[in-house]
């Protein structure tokens, strides 16, 4: 592991992805951070965000960070964010937005050499492999391989994707990555918020899609599923969805932003208005069907379910 996570007070190099619409919240996060690796608390409302952090603050005195949507964050959720001893931002244009050490997850060599040029304090290198949004064309120690080529030496850069155990960490490690960073793996903890329907579905799970499907306010932004009844209902020629739907998506892009009601208890697999909102315990069951199911291919490799502390023990090599 690198000197710039040991800097940050992590001791080891397992950082637990923010999984957004209230999949990693202060339970996950904490237990993550108090273990010694880095907890993020995924993407809510402003007023959500801040209340996780405060209860996951409780829980650790240890660093915890949040992860933004760079395209759905209002000026509410940097204030509320910067709260946060890291923040790390997905998608969008990279740019500094906090005063605090800000981390960018990247899915190419030139967005990783634009968020360094923004004055990132780090980035991670999002290989195709990685469940949920990705626009990686490349694999995940490919694209770490050239970005630390393309960026200064001793540049931090972390890697996401396809990382399941402490083999596939050390991998990473020797490889040069600062440390991994693991969304599908610490989805199977019980400290996650994933709908218990969902946790099954990934235990069970062998396959994955890469599809613009699920966009309804966040279109034309490729996202790793499993497969269920929405997909099967809508992908069939163009993994991408239907034409109708991803013109349907892009005219909802001035949702994103909106802090809107959950409509998801009326998403239905048939109708094509497929919000990227995520089945947790909290959501009705039919979004099992009708929603995303996001999952890395790594899903393929795992099917136990741990505790989030023991699993970062398990995943340090
Ligand atoms: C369920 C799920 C939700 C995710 N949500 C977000 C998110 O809100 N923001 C983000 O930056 N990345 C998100 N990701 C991507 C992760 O940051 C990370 O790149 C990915 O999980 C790594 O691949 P893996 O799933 O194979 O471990 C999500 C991933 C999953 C599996």
């Amino acid at each position: 592991m690198g000197a710039w996570l040991e800097r940050l007070g992590v001791g080891f190099p397992i950082v637990q992805a923010g999984m957004g619409g209230g999949l990693a919240r202060h339970r996950l996060a904490a237990e993550v951070s108090q273990a010694g690796g880095l907890g993020t608390i995924g993407m809510l409302s402003p007023g959500a965000l801040a209340a996780e952090l405060t209860r996951a603050r409780a829980l650790t005195a240890r660093p915890l960070a949040v992860n933004l949507i760079v395209p759905l964050a209002r000026r509410a959720h940097w204030r509320e964010a910067a709260a946060a001893d890291v923040v790390f931002t997905h998608w969008g244009r990279p740019r500094r937005r906090t005063a605090g050490t800000w981390v960018h997850q990247c899915g190419s060599v030139s967005e990783a050499r634009r968020a360094h040029a923004a004055g990132a304090d780090a980035v991670i290198a999002q290989g195709r492999e990685a469940g949920g949004h990705t626009r990686a064309s490349l694999g995940a120690e490919d694209l770490l391989e050239r970005i630390r080529a393309a960026l200064p030496a001793g540049f931090p850069v972390l890697m996401a994707g396809g990382v399941a155990n402490a083999g596939d960490v050390s991998r990473a490690l020797s490889a040069g990555a600062e440390a991994a960073v693991l969304g599908t793996r610490f989805l199977l903890t019980p400290e996650s918020r994933a709908h218990p329907g969902y946790r099954q579905r990934l235990r069970e799970g062998q396959r994955t899609l890469l599809t613009e499907l699920f966009g309804t306010g966040w279109p034309a932004a490729p996202h790793r599923v499993l497969p269920n009844a929405a997909t099967d209902r809508w992908l069939g020629v163009d993994p991408r969805g239907p034409l109708a739907v991803r013109a349907l998506n892009r005219l909802s892009a001035p949702l994103g932003r909106l802090s809107l009601p959950d409509t998801t208890a009326h998403q239905r697999p048939g109708l094509p208005l497929l919000t990227p909102s995520p089945p947790t315990d909290e959501r009705a069951a039919s979004l099992l069907d009708s929603g995303p199911l996001y999952a890395g291919e790594s899903v393929a490799r795992l099917s136990d379910v741990r505790p989030a502390a023991e699993l970062v023990g398990a995943l340090t090599p």
